[in-house]
This record gives structure tokens, C-alpha cells and sequence, in this order.
């Protein structure tokens, strides 16, 4: 089983919830080694370069924006297939329907808040994390 680094962010909704620490407590408890961790205030050329996949998407703006909104967590952690191992811990991208038992599922609210306030970011491949880990780190 190869261990892998991932890029998990805490969104700027997960750090204005005092949910860092419990996000870090599942992550840990999953048995993930943190390797790094800081606070970031993302800014404009980051955020373009850390999402630029869904540049022109109707979400791009708001979702840009949302990360500009207050400092975000950027975690490095390792482990087991921890690419994918953290998207399921996360739950799927809308927390309206993320599954119980997962961050966004669990944590992520609903009650009209638009679907880029989901809590967490996961890198969601080995070349996604290795770009992404170089950007943040
Ligand atoms: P995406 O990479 O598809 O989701 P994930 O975070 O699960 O990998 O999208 C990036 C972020 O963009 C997502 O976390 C929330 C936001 N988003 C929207 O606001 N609206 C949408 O329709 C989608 C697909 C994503
Ligand atoms: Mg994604």
C-alpha cells in the first residue's frame, strides 16, 4: 500500500468555526501523520493557480471569493492512500448530502449556504496532491 502526502485545507467556514481542531482530531484519529502544517491568507494568484481546473465554471468566482474571506488551514499529512482515504473521510462535495459519519456530512451545515462552504479541500489524485503540496508548501 503506498503512503502518501495529500493537501487538506481548512476552508475559511471550518477556521471561523473554531472546527480546526476537530477536522486535525479526525484526520489524526484515521491514523494520517501530520507532516506540516500553517495559516494562510490565500490570495488572488494562489487560489487561480490552486483551482485552475474549474476556472470558468459559474462556481470559479463566489468559490475564489469564499476562499479570500478569512485565513484558511493548509495541512500536509501522509498515510496509507491518504489521497483518497481523506475524500471519504471528507464525504462528498455537497454537504447537504454528504453522508454521515463524514466531515461534511457530520460538520457541513444546511441551511441555504452555498455548496463551496464544505468545510475541507482534499488533493483528489497523487499528480493533484504533488502540484497542490508545491503551491502551499
Ligand atoms: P470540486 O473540486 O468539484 O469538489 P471537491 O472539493 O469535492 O473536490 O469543486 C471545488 C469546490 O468548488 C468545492 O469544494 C465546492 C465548490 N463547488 C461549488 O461551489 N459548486 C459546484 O457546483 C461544485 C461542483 C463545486
Ligand atoms: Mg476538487
Amino acid at each position: 500500500m503506498p503512503v502518501e502526502e495529500t493537501l487538506v485545507l481548512v476552508k475559511p467556514d471550518g477556521v471561523a468555526r473554531n472546527l480546526t481542531g476537530e477536522i486535525l482530531r479526525r484526520i489524526e484519529a484515521k491514523g494520517y501523520q501530520l507532516v506540516d502544517i500553517k495559516l494562510v491568507e490565500a490570495d488572488l494568484d494562489l487560489l487561480a493557480a490552486h483551482y485552475e481546473e474549474h476556472q470558468g465554471k459559474p462556481f470559479y468566482e463566489p468559490l475564489v471569493e469564499f476562499m479570500m474571506s478569512g485565513p484558511v488551514v493548509a495541512l500536509r499529512i501522509a498515510g496509507n492512500r491518504s489521497i483518497e482515504g481523506f475524500r471519504a473521510l471528507a464525504g462528498t462535495t455537497d454537504p447537504t448530502t454528504a453522508a454521515a459519519g463524514t466531515i461534511r456530512g457530520d460538520l457541513g451545515r444546511d441551511w441555504g449556504l452555498r455548496v463551496q462552504q464544505n468545510l475541507v479541500h482534499g488533493s483528489d489524485s497523487p499528480e493533484s496532491a504533488a502540484r497542490e503540496l508545491a503551491l502551499w508548501f
